[in-house]
């Protein structure tokens, strides 16, 4: 693998061995036998991606150099390229990125460490993708003709983007279901109401209302949860085995009435438990393709602890 930069990258069986790694992890850890430096430069707040990177670093043995945007020399003007080559310079081994522009890996192309998109812009979230998958995964076994429709602000959503391409890839039928001004028209997915969606969907995935990337127009509307959300009575609508998920943070209440964010469906804190899982798996692969790592600097430990 090269960077990770999108889940494009990854064809359909590397996307299962990653996500067959990821589930083998969940009953051990491996453990790095070697000093490997990951710096994780998150330029756009973070609480689940971030702490869930640090989480798996430590349980693989990875040493973590966190960066604090706020009080980094970006605030006297060092640019992305330059701070990346710093922490490039000073030895760590790779990074993980997170920032607000669509297309910030381009700046990049000469940053010989593996990089991590832990979230670029609208574009893409790749390894929020992964988890997503693998949770879906843990309650169907397989993607094939699963019916999954993504529901709210299409638009300015980077998990939306990530999980067509991956999910169509792996077989599902893909529905979106926007509410008016958050489609987002180069999508070729069927556009649906939330109201069929809960029908049809094995999977009702639900997205946050990203206000902060709404230019111009700030209020999210009072009647979202009743015109466009997953309401307690639309739940009841939904198909017998079917399940909820969100990336979140999660409004409450707007995209999602308060009382089902941890209803028997909802696997909204599996997937955060998961995101540890596929972000071990996904940085033990890239480290070994890059040969940072060799088959002998990894110890297989049962039950380790963080
Ligand atoms: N889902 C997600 O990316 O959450 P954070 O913004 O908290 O990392």
């Amino acid at each position: 693998m090269n960077h990770f930069f999108s889940i494009d990258q990854l064809s359909q069986s590397e996307i299962m061995m990653l996500l067959k790694l990821a589930k083998k992890y969940k009953s051990y850890s491996p453990n790095v036998d070697k000093k490997i430096f990951g710096a994780n430069l998150f330029f756009e707040p973070s609480t689940r991606t971030k702490m869930s990177f640090i989480v798996a670093q430590r349980k693989l043995g990875i040493d973590v150099l966190d960066f604090n945007e706020s009080v980094s020399s970006t605030k006297k003007g060092e640019s992305l390229y330059d701070t990346a080559r710093t922490f490039e310079a000073i030895g760590a081994n790779f990074l993980v990125i997170r920032h607000q522009s669509d297309r910030w890996m381009d700046e990049l192309k000469d940053i010989s460490i593996p990089i991590i998109n832990a979230g670029a812009g609208k574009s893409e979230h790749p390894t929020q993708c992964l988890l997503d998958l693998l949770t879906i995964y843990d309650s169907f076994e397989q993607f094939k003709d699963l019916k999954i429709s993504i529901v709210g602000d299409i638009k300015h959503s980077r998990v939306a983007h990530s999980n067509i391409k991956a999910l169509q890839k792996l077989g599902a039928d893909v529905y979106v279901s926007a509410p008016p001004g958050l489609e987002d028209d180069k999508l070729k997915t069927p556009n649906i109401t939330v109201d069929q969606a809960v029908e049809l969907s094995d999977v009702v995935m639900l997205l946050r209302v990203q206000s902060e990337r709404h230019i111009g127009k700030n209020e999210t509307k009072t009647d979202y949860l009743e015109k466009y959300g997953l309401t307690k009575l639309r739940e009841k609508r939904m198909k017998k085995n079917a399940i909820i998920l969100h990336p979140a943070p999660i409004n409450r209440g707007i995209e999602i009435d308060s009382t089902l964010v941890e209803c028997d469906r909802s696997r909204i804190f599996n997937q955060m438990e998961n995101g540890v899982y596929v972000r071990m798996a996904l940085m033990m692969k890239l480290l070994q393709d890059w040969g940072v790592l060799k088959h002998e600097n990894v110890i297989e430990e049962r039950n380790a602890i963080l």
